[in-house]
């Protein structure tokens, strides 16, 4: 049989990383000796107090059926005081919070709940690209504002200012290729056009607690009258070394956090809760813990900084979030055209910046999720492509 797929699928971008996928995969096969900068999966495994609490919970039968949509009443609470020590923002763990299966889930999700055929949905670009792709399910019209270099990376307003009738808008920091955070202005100035334009702000805080030299990421929802136009998406994953555990939250405006559960509860039947009780121990996760893992991708950062700097490729360094994007050398045209001169004469695998959207074009994105050692030997193999 010819199957015909959907006009939404087919409407979904070429996927920009295939020949570099292959390629990666036939040098491994090759048995190359490839160093992986393009993985966005934290190396480290999870806090071993939080796999005790799977452990235990997973022998008690009376997490073996299906979980409450909502979640536990006690993983609500437990991140309603997570959120109020870390942010100094109150959310009412009935109506203004609710658990994921990942935060992924929830983004993906959401513009099913808001989002009409037609409607314009504004990304910042470059953006992880599971923002495209729920627009195009949701039969919305993609908008991309550019989040540029002059600009801090921050998506500038001017141009939202002069989009008409957009529905909402997704903003991400701190982000997702180009490691940028937002400042307490630009928060202010966005809900204030948000709320004269009747803009759904999508907030997506996945990388909130890694951060460096202790300068704290802020919530949108830190922003005075926010909360009336904002749904915030939080992940366990890069946090506490979790990603394939599956589990994250969204909170914020109450009638937003209604929507996505009422969609949500015709894909899904919550989140097992034998990882809702560990989800509650790695919030209790001791801040020295937390410190340690923080420190060990600064001294990465530092170190691939210093060691690219040294054969002559100056980046700035990122204040958060475990990617560093980079400016491609003047020796290359274009990003997939550095992604391959990489793998092919280095054996270093980096993502395209193109891949996140037009305005990631010039950009290459590496990420800091394997040892020290390898970014020294990274920046060595470089020597010779640069
Ligand atoms: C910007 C951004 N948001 C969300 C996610 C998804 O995280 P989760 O594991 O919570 O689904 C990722 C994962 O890489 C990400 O980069």
């Amino acid at each position: 049989m010819n199957i015909e797929f959907s006009d939404r699928l087919k409407e979904l971008p070429p996927y920009l990383f295939l020949e570099i996928d292959k390629a990666k995969r036939a040098a491994k096969a090759a048995g190359k000796d490839i160093i992986d900068l393009g993985i966005g999966d934290p190396d480290l495994t999870t806090p071993k107090h939080i796999i005790e609490a799977l452990n235990t919970a997973a022998q008690d039968g009376a997490n073996h059926h299906y979980a409450l949509d909502a979640g536990l009443p006690e993983l609500r609470t437990s991140i309603a005081q997570w959120f109020t020590k870390r942010f100094g923002v109150n959310l009412e763990p009935n109506g203004e919070i609710y658990p994921l299966i990942g935060s992924k889930e929830g983004l993906a999700h959401f513009p099913l709940s808001v989002v009409n055929p037609k409607d314009k949905v504004i990304i910042s670009d470059p953006a992880y690209p599971a923002y495209p792709a729920s627009v195009i399910f949701a039969g919305g019209k993609i908008v991309r504002v550019p989040a540029k270099a002059n600009n801090g990376f921050l998506p500038d307003l001017a141009k939202l200012e002069k989009v008409k009738d957009a529905r909402l808008m997704f903003v991400n920091f701190p982000n997702n290729p180009t490691a940028a955070t937002a400042t307490k202005e630009f928060y202010t100035d966005l809900v204030r056009i948000a709320k004269e334009k009747g803009i759904i702000l999508v907030s997506d805080m996945a990388y909130s607690e890694i951060y460096y030299d202790n300068e704290k990421p802020l919530s949108l929802l830190e922003i005075e009258g926010a909360k009336d136009v904002t749904i915030e998406f939080h992940s366990f994953s890069k946090t506490y070394n979790m990603t394939g555990w599956r589990i994250g939250w969204a909170c914020g405006n109450s009638q937003l956090i209604a929507a996505l559960a009422k969609v949500k509860s015709n894909f899904d039947s919550g989140i097992f809760q034998a990882i809702q009780i560990s989800g509650i121990k790695a919030l209790q996760t001791d801040e020295h813990e937390l410190n340690n893992l923080r420190s060990r991708y600064q001294e990465r950062r530092d170190c691939l900084i210093n060691s690219l700097r040294s054969i002559g490729w100056k980046i700035p360094p990122p204040k958060a979030s475990f990617y560093v994007w980079a400016k491609i050398p003047k020796t290359f045209q274009n990003s997939l055209e550095t992604a391959k001169a990489f793998l092919e004469q280095a054996d270093i695998v980096v993502t395209p910046g193109v891949g996140f959207g037009p305005a990631g074009e010039g950009f290459i994105r590496m990420t800091l999720t394997v040892p020290q050692a390898k970014l020294i030997e990274a920046a060595e193999r470089l020597k010779k492509v640069l």
